[in-house]
């Protein structure tokens, strides 16, 4: 199958998943958009009100704030993909509970398998934990890990940030130095045939919170 077959397979599975409870109060399920042959993806964590509306993610007050981070990175949307790790909506914008993140993890897979980016940019801690377990987001954000062959670059959720005047800063310097991340990224890959050996730091058991970042980035 190809990239394309994959993805809109995944979003015909997700318009009428049943696996977790979510789908009761679906209007549509937002399995993702954007260039099926990204450099980067960025995961969020789940479809709010207005989402759920459209089918589309991050179209809110928060999809805002994400273009203006995206063009500060020089990215446009089309250019890259952009998903969730919950494709349908928690009710009220409550967290996405275990049972429903393990229920979703099956589609994110796949995607991250078929379209195969650089680098991944988790947004938010719901996001960062489907890679990492233990992390804070506060030590690590903006800072690079390696897993599955692939650079993880943890950031804060632009909610928060909206939510947070203090973190605007943060957020906009850590995306505005993706673009040197990325080519480093992709530098890495090429010189390294065995992509399963890029995956220098998330397996050992403490993951990112004891060690030094900088430390497990390989660089
Ligand atoms: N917040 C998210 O994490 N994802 C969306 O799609 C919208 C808001």
């Amino acid at each position: 199958m190809t990239t394309e077959e994959i993805l809109k397979e995944v979003a015909q599975q997700t318009a009428g998943c049943t696996r977790c409870d979510l789908h009761y109060s679906r209007n549509k399920s937002v399995p993702g958009t954007g260039n099926p042959r990204a450099e980067i993806m960025f995961i969020g964590e789940g479809p709010g009100f207005h989402e759920n509306v459209q089918g589309l993610p991050f179209v809110g007050a928060a999809g805002q704030f994400l273009d203006e981070l995206l063009a500060d990175a020089g990215l446009k949307r089309e250019e890259v993909f952009i998903t969730n790790v919950v494709k349908c909506r928690p009710p009220g914008n409550r967290d996405p509970q275990a049972e429903e993140l393990d229920a979703c993890k099956p589609y994110l897979e796949r995607q991250i398998a078929a379209i195969n980016p650089d680098v991944i940019v988790t947004l938010g801690r719901f996001s960062m934990g489907h890679f990492f377990n233990n992390g804070k987001i506060s030590g690590i954000h903006g800072k690079p890990f390696w897993s599955g062959g692939r650079m993880i670059i943890p950031m804060y959720h632009p909610a928060a940030a909206l939510h947070q005047p203090s973190l605007r800063e943060v957020v906009k310097q850590d995306f505005a130095k993706l673009p040197e991340m990325v080519a480093r990224a992709q530098e890495t890959r090429r010189s390294n045939p065995d992509l399963a050996a890029l995956n220098n730091s998330l397996e050992e058991d403490n993951g990112p919170e004891d060690n030094n970042a900088e430390q497990l980035s390989l660089f």
